[in-house]
């Protein structure tokens, strides 16, 4: 039996700088797969996107193009708005840190922070990493730059109220071990190893950045742009007492990269123990889409454009390859060679092929698709399911990989361009249920091919429940080719 529950799963917020890459198409997509298999498994699912807005590294963007942050960041979340829509993500909101509803939930929460003594006054030293946004200690830069990126950082010596991260070590350690779920399996020793080393109260004011919310006990600053920003998954819900907040609170999933696991996994539960809010069920950190061995990124002059790139091979196409590729935990250098090999040994010669051989031989057939269930038994739907619970989107597809090649292998193991009559009634009978079920556990990687699918069987994309065999209850019109072989 498969539980249902409701499932709220996130995205990073991004940041406003530039347009998404591919870097960023790749981690909404795995969110939006997720969320698309909760929503066939029956669950009520709420899946939240949208826009880290203020800061100093959008200050500095607006600048460099002559505009104010708010009208530049106006302009560019257009961008991230227009890439979700083309590459079919099923959001169900889309929060910016400058909206209003936003900025007052992170006002009253800083507030209960402030009001459990966690706050203090004092100075920082140290440096800063505009591109992430990050404070290190001397002795956590690597050559003297960022260890996050490698960039360039900036010494700031400026007054400040920290955080007292300190604080929570032991609580945190604690839930680390009484909610295994939390930390992802690759990271978690990372994670508890440096917590128990020590943790040191956070800086999360500043003077000089002022593009940002204002702190609300003291008009001189102005709150660290992550403290603002990691609230978004509760905002969005309508802390404290939205409906959303009450019935999707806790997360069940933050996905987020490996660079900002430290964020989600430390600071963001200590921020909500402080608050007295309860933490998200899971941080679940993705590895990198690297080119040539190097994290794409916009600075790195290896940007890839989604959408150009969906334009060119399909927004399935590259659906699939984001998952099909590597294990979402590690890093993949991602080519185009490597996409178009996909393409063509897989979606056109596995499971292109299996529908168009198909529905031919069903047309030549003429009459009715009756049988007895034989290829059901390489579907195995509750495990499928137990894959994507465990965030292993990467062996779920293998699963259903495995089925389209166990099709493709029943029509030549039967020669079914040989048989006539009742026999052949019974092999097409048992592909068209095949491809069926299929298109079911395939919609969430592919919702547009899964869709067409549909469309040649005469039926509607069903939900887990349907993914028996039973009496086809379609009618069959082939249709074009459902991917083109790139020559
Ligand atoms: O960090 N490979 O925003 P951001 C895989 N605003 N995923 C990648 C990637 C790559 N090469 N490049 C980016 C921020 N990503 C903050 C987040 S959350 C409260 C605030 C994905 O615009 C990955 O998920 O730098 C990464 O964590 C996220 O985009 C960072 O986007
Ligand atoms: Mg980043």
């Amino acid at each position: 039996m498969i539980a249902l529950a409701k499932f709220y799963i996130t995205t990073p917020i991004y940041y406003v700088n530039d347009k998404p890459h591919i870097g960023h198409a790749f981690a909404t997509i795995a969110a939006d797969v997720l969320a698309r298999w909760h929503r066939i498994r029956g669950d009520e699912v709420f899946f939240l996107t949208g826009t880290d807005e203020h800061g100093s590294k959008i200050e500095k963007a607006a600048k460099a193009a002559g505009m104010d942050p708010k009208s530049f960041a106006d302009k560019v979340v257009g961008n991230f708005k227009t890439a979700w829509d083309v590459l079919g993500i099923s959001n169900d909101d889309f929060i910016r840190t400058t909206e209003e509803r936003h900025i007052k939930v992170v006002t009253a929460v800083i507030r209960r922070i402030f009001d459990t003594g966690d706050i203090y006054k004092g100075q920082y030293e140290g440096w800063y990493c505009v591109s992430d946004e990050a404070f290190f200690t001397e002795l956590q830069l690597v050559d003297g730059k960022c260890p996050t990126c490698g960039k360039p950082v900036t010494k700031v010596k400026e007054d400040t109220y920290f955080f007292k991260l300190s604080g929570y070590q032991k609580r945190l350690l604690e839930f680390y071990k009484e909610n295994p779920e939390f930390l992802g399996r690759r990271y978690r020793n990372e994670i508890i190893n440096r917590v128990k080393g020590g943790l040191n109260d956070l800086s999360v004011t500043r003077t000089t950045v002022k593009w940002a919310v204002p702190f609300p006990f003291d008009k001189d600053h102005y709150l660290y742009v992550w403290f603002d920003a990691l609230i978004n998954y509760i905002s969005a819900l309508g802390w404290p007492n939205g409906k959303g907040f009450k019935t999707f609170w806790p997360a069940d999933v933050h996905f987020v990269g490996k660079e900002i696991n430290w964020f989600h996994s430390v600071i963001w539960p200590a921020m909500l123990f402080s608050a007295g809010i309860e933490p998200p069920k899971r941080v679940y950190a993705s590895g990198w889409l690297t080119v040539n061995g190097q994290k794409m990124g916009k600075s790195m002059g290896n940007a890839i454009d989604p959408i150009d790139l969906s334009k060119k091979y399909s927004v399935d196409a590259l659906r699939y390859f984001f998952i099909r590729e590597k294990p979402l935990e590690d890093d993949g250098d991602f080519s185009e060679a490597a996409l178009i090999e996909r393409i063509n040994n897989e979606l056109v010669a596995d499971l292109g092929n299996l529908v168009y051989r198909t529905f031919t031989l069903v047309e030549k057939y003429g009459g009715e698709l009756e049988g007895r269930p034989e290829l059901d038994k390489v579907f195995d739907t509750g495990k499928i399911d137990e894959l994507v619970g465990k965030m292993d989107l990467y062996n779920a597809l293998n699963e259903i990989w495995a089925c389209i090649k166990a099709a493709n292998k029943y029509i030549n193991d039967k020669e079914a361009w040989k048989l006539k009559g009742d026999v052949l009634g019974n092999v097409l009978y048992n592909l068209v249920e095949a491809i069926r079920v299929m298109s079911i556990l395939l919609y969430p990687f592919m919702p547009a091919t899964a869709e067409k699918i549909n469309e040649q069987l005469g039926t509607k994309i069903g939900t887990l429940k349907d993914c028996k065999f039973g009496p086809f209850k379609g009618s069959v019109r082939k249709g074009d080719y459902l991917f083109k072989k790139i020559l």
